[in-house]
């Protein structure tokens, strides 16, 4: 590159200083080596600025093709790995414009008419944001398919529900995997509300106070596609907010934060599964790690950095809202440490939720299009561990309830069961008749029918219940849920 764009640089903030920056400063001050993945958005933002300006007759049609053609080698360079991204040149913003500048010549300087970098930065973030939220809710959805293609296959596989991590009641694997396909929705929700309110303009805010010309910033925001679904503009109502606020970025961060809980809680969960104490599931070689001292191991390391990796993203959050929390309006360079932990949210997240998916649902192998991979289900040793801690306890004191007893009696009654079988280390199932009728005289034959884990499973045919017929019901609203969202996000 010429020295034109260092010339360039200093003319960036005029003649006015007398001494040049040091290295130090220069390298405490610059964002390029991380700001330069805005790249696209930076440069598509331009192009919607100046087609605007040539629009108005604020600069000359011939400036606007002058501009485009600049913009399109500029695109190719970055593409190509050829452009020479420059600390002197402090962003990527400055990077960009010089190299425009150094193409295209005086149209090139007339780009940042009516225009700061505090609303270009702005709207670069957020027109960026916006498509990695994208990205993010495809993986999300992709990450509920997984879920619910095993469900599919585990709608009569028992294992035991806990809570106080005790044996309470027995539930269908399904069924424990279809809690976290409502947690991930929620998220997918969650993001499609942040995504309406990044997917604003801050363009025509200038420096903080608006701009002197006559800026037709609807024009913009259709060209960004920042726009409701009726296809109405959507513009920043207040300049002073419109480059100053992050709120976008700092709730996107707290939604990635709930989304990275619920990977965490499952997480937990596939590490217990898979520990030989329970040896309900295994996952796939791939995702694991052996040990260098111990020959035996198979380390579940993929589940224990995501786990690891909640506390990183957490943090993003707690960053941003410290970065936000004491600055005056309008704009303040603080702003500029807004993206390292917005990017690595993201980075994070994208990864996280695509190993996921991949984890529990495998892979698609492209010479057959099946599945390969994925979690594999130990139903005998769910089986096994739901038999033990009496999981249909619950469903004797129904019985009893149904046989007329008032609920508080029949939950005492069958204590004292709980407490025979413990000391004959049985099952209630496999008390005989005349031990359990001698607890209450109501108890049949019929008793055994409830005190079955299959009996107790298929009972409780509530919705949001275990029994497989809900199961069944879910597992299909939840793939038209996501089939109609697919072809939303298609339009
Ligand atoms: N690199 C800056 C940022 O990320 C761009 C805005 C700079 N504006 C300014 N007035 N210095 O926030």
């Amino acid at each position: 590159m010429s020295s034109n764009q260092f010339e360039q640089k200093s003319q960036a903030w005029s003649a006015l200083f007398s001494e040049p920056m040091s290295d130090l400063v220069k390298r405490y001050t610059a964002s390029v080596a991380f700001d330069q993945r805005l790249w696209r958005a930076d440069i598509a933002a331009s192009l919607a600025h100046a087609d605007m300006l040539a629009a108005q007759g604020i600069i000359g049609a011939d400036d606007y093709a002058a501009i485009e053609r600049g913009m399109a080698q500029i695109s190719t360079e970055i593409e190509s790995a050829a452009f020479v991204w420059q600390l002197d040149l402090e962003d990527v913003h400055l990077n960009i414009e010089a190299r425009l500048t150094q193409l295209v010549g005086p149209a090139g300087k007339r780009l940042h008419t009516g225009r700061s970098r505090n609303d270009q930065v702005a709207t670069d973030l957020r027109l960026w944001l916006r498509s990695e939220i994208d990205a993010i809710t495809q993986l999300l959805r992709e990450l509920q398919s997984a879920l619910l293609e095993v469900a599919q296959h585990h709608t009569e596989v028992i294992l035991p529900g806990f809570t106080h991590l005790q044996v309470a009641q027995p539930v269908s694997f399904a069924h424990h995997l279809l809690a976290y396909v409502e947690m991930f929705a929620r998220d997918a929700e969650r993001l499609s509300e942040v995504r309406r309110r990044t997917n604003q303009l801050p363009l025509g805010s200038a420096a903080l106070a608006g701009t002197t010309y006559l800026l037709d910033r609807e024009r913009v925001a259709r060209r960004l596609g920042m726009v409701d679904e009726q296809g109405r503009p959507q513009l920043c109502q207040n300049s002073l907010d419109a480059v100053s606020d992050r709120d976008f970025a700092i709730e996107f961060c707290a939604a990635a934060s709930l989304c990275m809980v619920h990977v965490s809680r499952l997480s937990e969960e596939l590490i217990l599964w898979m520990s030989q104490n329970f040896d309900f599931i295994k996952i796939a070689d791939r995702f694991t790690t052996g040990s260098s001292i111990m020959p035996q191991k198979k380390n579940p390391d993929v589940p224990e950095l995501a786990r690891g990796k909640t506390g990183r993203v957490f943090g993003h959050l707690m960053g941003l809202l410290t970065l936000m929390k004491a600055q005056p309006l309008a704009y303040n360079k603080d702003n500029q440490e807004d993206k390292e932990p917005l990017f690595d949210t993201v980075d994070t997240l994208k990864d996280t939720l695509r190993i996921f998916a991949e984890m529990i649902g495998g892979q698609t192998d492209p010479a057959s299009g099946q599945k390969q991979g994925g979690i594999t289900v130990n139903a005998q040793a769910m089986q096994d561990a739901a038999s033990k801690g009496y999981a249909t306890a619950t469903d004797l004191a129904d019985y009893l309830v149904k046989k007329g007893l008032p609920f508080r009696d029949a939950h005492e009654t069958v204590a004292h069961a709980v407490k025979a079988a413990s000391a004959h280390r049985c099952d209630l199932s496999e008390l005989p008749l005349a031990v359990l009728q001698g607890f209450d005289a109501r108890i049949e034959k019929d008793v055994y029918d409830c005190l079955s884990l299959r009996g107790s499973l298929h009972a409780r045919n509530t919705l949001g219940g275990t029994a497989p017929a809900q199961v069944r019901a879910q597992i299909e609203r939840h793939r038209s849920r996501l089939a109609a969202a697919a072809h939303v996000a298609t339009i």
